[in-house]
């Protein structure tokens, strides 16, 4: 009895204290705001919640469903309600993230995105960079065995000097979402500038924690959703997040929905679906919703699925529809399964429905894939 009455003092003397915390929006940031009108369709919000382990760890009792599921079921292209926080729930932000989310206001998405919309695509070829996994590695060991130290750099400039309509980095910027690492990449991306509009996937490391019970709000804090879309020329562009290992059903129906066009359809995700056992050795994938997304992609005739998380090169073609991994942004080249393993980026032509991947090595001369 007397625990029970402990116990309910314990949670009304707590609760404005929760309350409070629940209430604090992440960073101001962090809000989606309008969406300039020059921006036809606008990024989507991600359809990720509830997601178990997607708020942080000691928040997790507050990880119920989050008003913004009632969002997912909107129009593709629709604004986002005033209700909508892109973290699925609000907590407090440190001071160090508050920091980095201002210091990344032009790295959004949405900023992005608008600086491509004002330019009237160029006659011929829609034509984008694809720049792979670049984190470092997150031990001492696994960097001083593997890593080399600025790669990444170097082939993000030669991407960004190559040009195209944008360039796009498919997952793991950073070893681990935190603020300090965060930080060190708004200096990179200082330092290489963005001649051509910089767009991202998340990855698995740029969450809060790589492998285990994590949360991507800083990362939204910093570019916004990570699932939106876009169009180029008569390509729609589809980024849709599998960096927490899974793709629940409301991601799948937001990307059906998404997926709805009769253009060429091309999809950007971080890790490949864990059926592609030659790239995944059943391990290094998304594994839930996996069979799903790629019954999805092949019905809606995806002409490429992107992805990385594995650090290497490679295509196949599952159920008809063409994905291409491409792992060699800059991170270590781990042994794995895939022979191709060296560092490299991709520039990507799309003519109409035929899509060509010319292969940048870093070392070495350009070929096509
Ligand atoms: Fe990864």
């Amino acid at each position: 009895m007397a625990a029970v009455t402990g116990l309910g003092v314990f949670v009304a003397l707590a609760w404005p204290i929760w309350a409070q915390r629940a209430a604090a929006p992440l960073a101001s940031a962090a809000k989606p705001g309008a969406v300039a009108p020059a921006l036809p369709p606008a990024p989507l919000p991600p359809a990720l919640f509830p997601l178990r382990g997607e708020t942080g760890r000691p928040l997790r009792m507050f990880a119920l469903p989050s008003l913004n599921a009632l969002f997912d079921g909107a129009k593709p292209g629709a604004e986002p309600p005033p209700w909508y926080h892109p973290s699925g729930v609000k907590t407090q932000a440190t001071q160090a993230e508050r920091l980095v989310a201002q210091l990344a206001k032009p790295w959004r998405t949405r900023a992005q995105l608008q600086r491509l919309a004002q330019e009237p695509p160029p006659p011929g070829p829609v034509r984008f960079q694809v720049v792979g996994d670049a984190e470092p590695g997150r031990f001492f060991f696994s960097r001083w065995l593997f890593n080399v130290p600025g790669v990444f750099e170097r082939q993000l400039a030669a991407a960004q000097a190559r040009g195209g309509d944008f360039v796009i980095q498919l997952g793991d910027m950073v070893s681990r979402g935190v603020a300090l690492q965060y930080r060190g990449l708004l200096g990179l991306l200082e330092r290489v500038g963005a001649a051509r509009p910089y767009l991202t996937v998340l990855g698995n490391h740029d969450r809060r924690s790589p492998h285990g019970a994590s949360d991507s709000r800083l990362y939204q804090a910093l570019f916004g959703p990570p699932s939106y879309w876009f169009e180029r020329g008569n390509v729609r562009f589809v980024v849709v997040d599998s960096s927490a290992g899974r793709m629940t059903p409301l991601q799948l129906r937001w990307l059906d929905r998404a997926l709805d066009t009769e253009r060429t359809k091309i999809v950007f995700t971080h890790m490949p679906p864990i059926q592609l056992r030659a790239w995944t050795g059943g391990v290094a994938g998304f594994a839930v919703g996996a069979r799903e997304f790629a019954e999805l992609v092949e019905r809606r005739g995806v002409s490429r699925v992107y992805v990385g998380h594995v650090h290497a090169l490679d295509t196949v073609v599952h159920r008809g529809v063409r994905y291409v991994l491409s792992g060699g942004g800059g991170s270590p080249l781990f042994p794995s399964a895939v022979k191709r393993r060296f560092h490299h980026t991709l520039e990507v032509e799309v003519d109409g429905a035929q899509v060509r991947e010319t292969v940048h090595p870093l070392l070495g001369r350009p070929f096509a894939l």
